[in-house]
């Protein structure tokens, strides 16, 4: 597909779901009511968030949608007696249904997103937003002109920890930070690729509804190892920095309060996994923020030392937030965050360690679809950690640094 034509679906395929400008009511819930929810995509994730809703009293889980039938039996395991279609827009049909959970693939969000909202239904969509900065603007847009309430699974939103980091950074302990530094590192054992799924036998082409999963993208024949491993491919995805840095830039701009990036760098490549893939996986990111900030995220596939944190480097402290690091002394993977006080500035003082308890994200959104209240990673966060998202990506594959309005400037391509 050339440039334009590829340019001209991308616009066609979003101005058509956008096109409900007049939002349908919601259905008024009694106080009694059970609030009545479907999903978008049962896969690995999308499993996952059918038992978390599963353990809230106060929510029933009513229908599935997937393309490829093998979910549906997946899912009746977790939530015996769901309703499964294979087109989410009949899900969307069904009048007593309150909220959607999106767990499609990234390349799809946007389109379920607009849907959702077109529906006029609430709204769990999973993380990063958006594959492209140019849908995470018509999500916002749409989210903004509806009543909906809308969570972003960024699910470190509703942690603990960044209510402790916040509190202390408001407080004025931490004094002026000019830089976080970030980082996530995995290994997988030799010979085994992070992220790779083997092919099941029942992953065919007349299994899977292979248009629908390729949401316009070139059609080059029915791939059963892309479909499972669409995380692999810049078509469908936004490799690491869309899968876990997005959790982590969210947590850091929620902390800090920042808006977006003036600016971003990101170097790498497919350094340890060499198996066709097509995104990083080595990974250096520098981002410039207005007001003198400087934000790093470092990640490799192949070596996990350190785990996964953040440290918030201020002139008259330190916030230290770490999961999965190795704990030296007693071997044990734990998170924890802690402030240690810069001496000459803050001379006597004393290091803290955060208590406040982690809240639970799902229960949050079904909560806030009650009381109508914002939950705790509305769709600004999710836009804001998208568009950081994607200027990283976009700058690694332009290979320079990439200002804001570069990038937002940029028409997506496959
Ligand atoms: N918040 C978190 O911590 C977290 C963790 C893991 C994954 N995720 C996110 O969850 C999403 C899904 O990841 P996954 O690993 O579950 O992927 P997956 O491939 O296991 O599941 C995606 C499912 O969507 C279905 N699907 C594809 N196209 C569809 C369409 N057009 N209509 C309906 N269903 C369709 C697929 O058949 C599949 O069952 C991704 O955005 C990922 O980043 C979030």
């Amino acid at each position: 597909m050339s440039g334009n034509t590829r340019r001209d679906f991308i616009k066609k395929a979003v101005a058509g779901t956008a096109a409900f400008l007049a939002y349908p009511p919601a259905r008024v819930l009694g106080a009694n009511q059970r609030v009545r929810l479907a999903m978008i995509g049962a896969g690995s994730r999308g499993q996952e968030l059918l038992r978390q809703v599963r353990e809230i009293s106060d929510a029933e889980l009513v229908a599935v949608s997937d393309i490829w039938p093998r979910r549906f039996d997946e899912a009746k395991q977790i939530v015996p007696g769901i309703q499964t279609f294979a087109d989410y827009r009949r899900v969307l049909d069904m009048k007593d249904i309150d909220g959607v959970l999106v767990a499609s693939p990234l390349h799809i969000h946007a389109r379920h997103f607009l849907d959702t909202l077109a529906a006029g239904k609430d709204l769990y969509s999973e993380k990063t937003m958006t594959w492209s900065i140019a849908e995470a603007e018509q999500c916002l847009q749409a989210a903004k002109r509806s009543d909906r309430v809308v969570q972003i699974g960024l699910q470190h939103e509703s942690g603990g920890p960044l209510a402790d980091a916040k509190k202390w950074i408001g407080d004025g302990i931490v004094g002026k930070i000019t830089h976080v530094e970030s980082w996530m590192s995995r290994n997988s054992p030799h010979g085994k690729g992070q992220w790779v799924r083997p092919v099941p036998s029942d992953c065919t082409s007349q299994n899977v509804d292979w248009k629908a999963f390729l949401n316009g993208r070139p059609d080059t024949g029915f791939d059963a190892f892309k479909f499972l491993n669409w995380r692999l491919y810049w078509m469908f995805s936004g490799g690491n920095i869309t899968e876990n840095m997005v959790h982590q830039i969210a947590w850091i701009m929620t902390a800090l309060d920042l808006p977006l990036p003036s600016s971003a760098y990101m170097s790498g490549g497919v350094f340890s996994e060499k198996d066709g893939r097509q995104v990083p996986d080595t990974i250096a990111v520098t981002m410039d923020f207005p007001n003198d900030v400087v934000v790093t995220w470092q990640s490799t596939f192949s070596n996990s030392r350190y785990g996964l944190g953040e440290h918030i480097l201020g002139s008259d402290g330190t916030i230290e937030h770490v999961a999965a690091a190795n704990d030296m002394v007693t071997g044990k993977s734990e998170e924890r965050i802690q402030y240690f006080p810069e001496e000459v500035n803050r001379p006597g003082a004393a290091a803290l360690t955060g208590q406040t308890p982690t809240g639970n994200h799902m229960a949050n959104w079904i909560d806030c679809m009650r009381t109508r209240k914002t939950p705790n990673a509305p769709v600004e966060v999710g836009y804001r950690s998208a568009v950081a998202a994607h200027m990283a990506n976009l700058a690694y594959r332009q290979k320079r640094r990439i200002t804001l309005e570069e990038a937002k400037a940029v028409q997506p391509e496959f």
